[in-house]
């Protein structure tokens, strides 16, 4: 029997598909079809797969050409899959000629005639309304998203608003945007808003976006209490509205998987979460100004309370601060929250550097991402007996920000109004204990 193997995304099943599958399957007498799935395709970049892996391998068994379909999950799989299978011949379409040359050692490899005028990539975009955004505030992070909002399908930046006008003009002038330093025009013009202004102005801008009946994806954090957070989530949820904190390490795929290994008890019990993110900075700037809601607090707690809350919840019994504090700013903060069960610590620095490394002990070993955890590409999982010691790489494309915006589009045009991935209790939990800082009632002043 002549066994032949091909392989795809099949998203959107299209007739170059159904050519493509019935040309292979006339190559031999059983046709197994090798299916990506979700995940490897999010880490080989291809983040805008419209149906999932289930219903991509149901399409595929629909055409009726697929003796087997088998999942492909990790880069060099084909030629395991290919002596496995004791396969004959490899085949796929000629938009890959020359590229699978090195499977050669161990079949025959055919490249099909590729079906003009006719790709998954180009149904998505006649399938994808296109969702305009524009920036509030043009700073450093402002010019890191437009360009990653265009590896994004279904995303557009199409104005930035900033009072000041030299400001919106020079910046709209870089990336051919429509600037803005009226509010109220601006909002007429776009669907969404991503708020990157200075951290004491995302509570009102987010509101008055929302009140405008606009999507918003607003830079952490979010709001300083959880009073405004539960009211900013409230008037999203009233207007049917995306409300989206943009906690760019809650989407990336890596970290997303550390927290379901936890949750799936590789370490056993999770006893203690300690996380660090510091980011020295020289003065004058405004991380280090008070009246600009400087401070280390301000700055990272968003990012590093996300794995204790996603970890332990938020059913914590206390909290206490301790800070070194410098012209009116935390430069430092250590943050300890205790839980019935557990323990967690969160290191800040503004202006005193740490190790920016993540660590969940548990009963079992001890999950170890190494520093910059935020933009986590690789972990391990460490055990008493090295021998059982696990690594894991991961890809963290550009900017990482193409991850939260993916989440954020998705949300609009799927209609769905909540993220597991950023839940409305973690953004709310995370402003309660920026808040209760602020409060000051268990700081303590080194
Ligand atoms: N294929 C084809 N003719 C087309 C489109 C795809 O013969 N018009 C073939 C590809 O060469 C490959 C198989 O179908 O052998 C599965 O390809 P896949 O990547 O799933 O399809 P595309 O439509 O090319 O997807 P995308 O646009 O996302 O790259």
């Amino acid at each position: 029997m002549k066994k032949v193997i091909t392989y795809g995304t099949y998203d959107l099943l299209h007739q170059g598909h159904i050519n493509l599958l019935r040309r292979a399957k006339s190559l031999g007498d059983y046709l197994i079809v090798g299916v990506t799935s979700d995940s490897f395709d999010k880490g080989r970049g291809k983040l805008n797969v419209r149906n999932n892996v289930l219903e991509r391998v149901e399409a595929v068994k629909a055409t009726g050409y697929a003796d087997e379909v088998i999942i492909e999950d990790y880069t060099g799989q084909k030629i395991d899959d290919i002596q496995r299978y004791g396969v004959d011949v490899f085949a796929i379409g000629s938009d890959w000629t020359g590229k699978f040359d090195y499977l050669k050692e161990y079949c025959q490899v055919v490249y099909l005639p590729r079906t003009e005028g006719v790709s998954s990539t180009q149904l998505r975009a006649e399938l994808q309304s296109i969702v305009k955004i524009g920036i509030i505030g043009s700073g450093r992070i402002a010019n890191r998203f437009v360009p990653e909002t265009q590896v994004v399908d279904g995303a557009s930046v199409v104005a930035v608003y900033n009072p000041e006008e030299v400001e919106a003009k020079k910046f709209a002038e870089g990336f051919t945007l429509e600037p803005f330093c009226e509010f109220e025009p601006f909002l007429d013009e776009v669907d969404a808003v991503y708020i990157a202004s200075p951290h004491l102005s995302h509570y009102q801008y987010a509101k008055c976006a929302l009140q405008a009946g606009k999507h918003v994806l607003c830079e952490v954090p979010m709001t300083l209490s959880g009073k405004e957070a539960r009211e900013l989530y409230k008037i999203a949820a009233e207007k049917g509205l995306v409300l989206l904190e943009a906690n760019k390490t809650a989407f990336c795929p890596a970290f997303g998987h550390v927290v379901t290994l936890v949750k799936s008890g590789v370490v056993g019990d999770v006893v203690d979460v300690r996380v660090s993110l510091s980011k020295v900075v020289a003065p004058p700037t405004r991380e280090l100004d008070a009246k600009q809601g400087g401070g280390a607090m301000n700055e990272h707690a968003s990012l590093t309370l996300l794995p204790v809350i996603k970890l332990l919840g938020f059913n914590y019994d206390n909290v206490q601060f301790h800070s070194k504090m410098e012209d009116g700013v935390d430069i430092y903060t250590k943050i300890v929250i205790n839980y019935p069960h557990a323990t967690s610590s969160v290191t800040l620095g503004v202006g005193v550097k740490t190790e920016g490394d993540l660590v969940i002990s548990g009963t079992k070993g001890y999950l170890y991402v190494p520093a910059p955890w935020w933009l986590t590409d690789y972990f391990e999982i460490r055990y008493e007996d090295r021998t059982k010691n696990k690594k894991y790489f991961y890809s963290y494309d550009g900017e990482g920000l193409r991850y939260e915006i993916q989440e954020f589009i998705s949300m609009i045009v799927n209609k769905r109004r909540s993220s597991y991935k950023m839940k409305k209790e973690e953004s709310i939990a995370i402003a309660e204990i920026i808040e209760q800082y602020h409060v000051g009632k268990h700081l303590v002043i080194l």
